[in-house]
């Protein structure tokens, strides 16, 4: 079983999409799949789910009381932690906060960032990639694009090869 938390202080940035997405892709590619959502339900917990594949934990925008709960019983088991981040200045900012907080909880190893709504190649994207590098944290080759698809929950072949992709490269 693995666990997969996406996680970032930032709303907007992807979080529930990229779990929705990752979650419809991995049940229709035979897995057995279960999501839970902190923002959502007062208690999650790692160990409440059986005979799931892949637990997905969708989350709040901040390290509330739930999420906390969650990411200490992740540093126990087999979790991997997704942190979709957006381009701009603004969601940049929140990075060392971020990599401070998942270094606390001895998760920064289990981490990875992902860059969302963006153009493949893109000056900011580029300038992104160098930031991240040096501050020696692990980004995804794959970048969510804008899609409308995305934005209107239209499983589409686009859709599920983009998030193929995705799965194939971080989670399988
Ligand atoms: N790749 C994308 N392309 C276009 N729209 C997107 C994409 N990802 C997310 N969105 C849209 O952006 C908004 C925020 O996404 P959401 O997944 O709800 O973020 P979060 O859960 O982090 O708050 C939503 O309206 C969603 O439909
Ligand atoms: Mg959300």
């Amino acid at each position: 079983m693995k666990h997969i938390i996406f996680l970032n202080t930032k709303g907007g940035c992807g979080k529930s999409t990229l779990c929705e997405f990752s979650a419809r892709e991995l049940a229709r590619t035979g897995h057995a799949v279960s999501v839970d959502n902190t923002d959502q339900q007062v208690h999650v917990t790692l160990s409440e789910i059986d005979n799931a594949d892949f637990c997905l934990y969708d989350t709040a925008g901040a390290f509330t009381g739930a999420n906390m709960e969650l990411l200490k019983e992740a540093s126990s088991e087999n979790t991997l932690i997704i942190v979709p981040l957006l381009t701009s200045k603004n969601d940049f900012k929140e990075v060392p906060f971020l990599t401070s907080k998942l270094t606390e909880l001895n998760l920064i190893d289990r981490t990875k960032f992902v860059f969302t709504n963006v153009r493949a190649n893109s000056k900011s994207l580029i300038e992104r990639r160098e930031q991240m590098k040096a501050l020696n944290l692990e980004v995804a080759k794959w970048t969510m694009p804008t899609l409308e698809d995305f934005r209107e929950q239209r499983d589409t072949s686009r859709t599920r090869n983009e998030i193929s992709h995705f799965l194939s490269e971080i989670v399988l």
